[in-house]
């Protein structure tokens, strides 16, 4: 396993555990594929107060603490998204340092934790009272209350905002050889921010059930790729190699990111992991060769 430098906390393994999918109503398959996940040399942990409107951080606060003694490890989850846990409604976008303060008190006791490792800012607009939202992470900095914090977003206007007025030490973005949207940006990005790339396998779509998975879930077509499209690219990315993973976390590594999976069974995690392993097996003719079987897509909107 490979680990990446991330400013204020400790190096974190190139290949991550996304918790969104994992299958929280089942402790103990949870439990099996965090275990399986600790022992395998991951140390991110990837959450957010509003999966399962806050029960995804009891679920996975309560199994890592089981593990603190014998694994380091990071936990990184985001605010933003203001909600009602009893309904299981969202409320607003409420990016305001009094809900922020407010918020992270529920995701310390939720967690189980006295400091959050990495505190995300869960999207963010333009319109936001931006200085107020980065005034609001620098004092839980201050003050202890969280080691590191980052963005979530894919808009370039509020990415460069807070590139250049705050301290973030990450920008999570979903990034894989179809959804290739952050690629034009990461050029400008300041070599002190780490990417976090969520959607390494595109849902499945890069995966060994790319064909299953793009009737069911594609259907429609992807962002600017049609249907048809879709189909053509992955058929011309599995030429290149018949591990769609592989390639895609070979892209993923060559951009200098944490490739922060999500898995939604013990058995994905298993077959991502071996696809990790196989990254090496990606020549860069391969990796160089990605770029002539995908559609470079661009942002339309929240352009500088
Ligand atoms: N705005 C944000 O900040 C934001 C948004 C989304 C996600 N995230 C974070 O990023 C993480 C990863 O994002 P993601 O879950 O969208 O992306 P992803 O890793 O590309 O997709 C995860 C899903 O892909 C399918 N999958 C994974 N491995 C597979 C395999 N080997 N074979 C077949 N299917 C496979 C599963 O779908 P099924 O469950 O349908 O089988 C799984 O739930 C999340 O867990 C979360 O921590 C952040």
């Amino acid at each position: 396993m490979n680990y990446l430098e991330i400013k204020d906390i400790p190096p974190v393994s190139e290949f991550s555990l996304g918790c969104m999918n994992l299958p929280i109503d089942d402790p103990a398959e949870t439990e099996k594929i965090i275990a399986f996940a600790l022992e395998s040399g991951i140390n991110y942990f990837d959450t957010a107060d509003f999966y399962q409107f806050g029960e995804n951080e009891k679920v996975v606060g309560e199994i890592l603490n089981k593990y603190r003694s014998r694994y380091n490890f990071t936990i990184g989850t985001k605010v933003g998204n203001e909600f009602d846990a009893a309904k299981k409604e969202k409320i607003a976008w409420n990016p305001t340092a009094p809900y922020i303060k407010s918020a992270v008190k529920d995701s310390l006791s939720r967690l189980g934790v006295d400091q959050i490792d990495l505190y995300q800012l869960h999207g963010g607009m333009i319109e936001d009272d931006k200085d107020e939202t980065i005034q609001a992470f620098d004092e839980l900095k201050q003050e202890g209350t969280i080691k590191a914090y980052g963005i979530s977003s894919i808009r370039m206007n509020v990415i460069d905002y807070y590139q250049k007025h705050s301290s973030i030490a990450t920008l999570m973005m979903q990034f894989n050889p179809i959804d290739n949207r952050p690629a034009e940006m990461l050029k400008d990005l300041d070599d002190s921010i780490r990417l976090l790339s969520r959607g390494p396998v595109m849902q499945g779509l890069l995966s060994d059930k790319s064909d299953e998975v793009l009737e069911r879930k594609f259907k429609a077509g992807l962002l600017d790729y049609t249907h048809h499209e879709l189909n053509q690219s992955v058929e011309g990315l599995a030429a290149l190699n018949d591990d769609l993973t592989a390639l895609s976390y070979r892209f993923l590594r060559a951009h200098h990111s944490v490739i922060v999976n999500g898995v939604s069974s013990f058995e994905q995690l298993k077959a991502n992991l071996q696809s990790y392993n196989r990254i090496e097996d990606i020549s860069q003719k391969s990796y160089e060769d990605i770029f002539n079987k995908i559609k470079p897509i661009k942002y339309g909107a929240h352009r500088l």
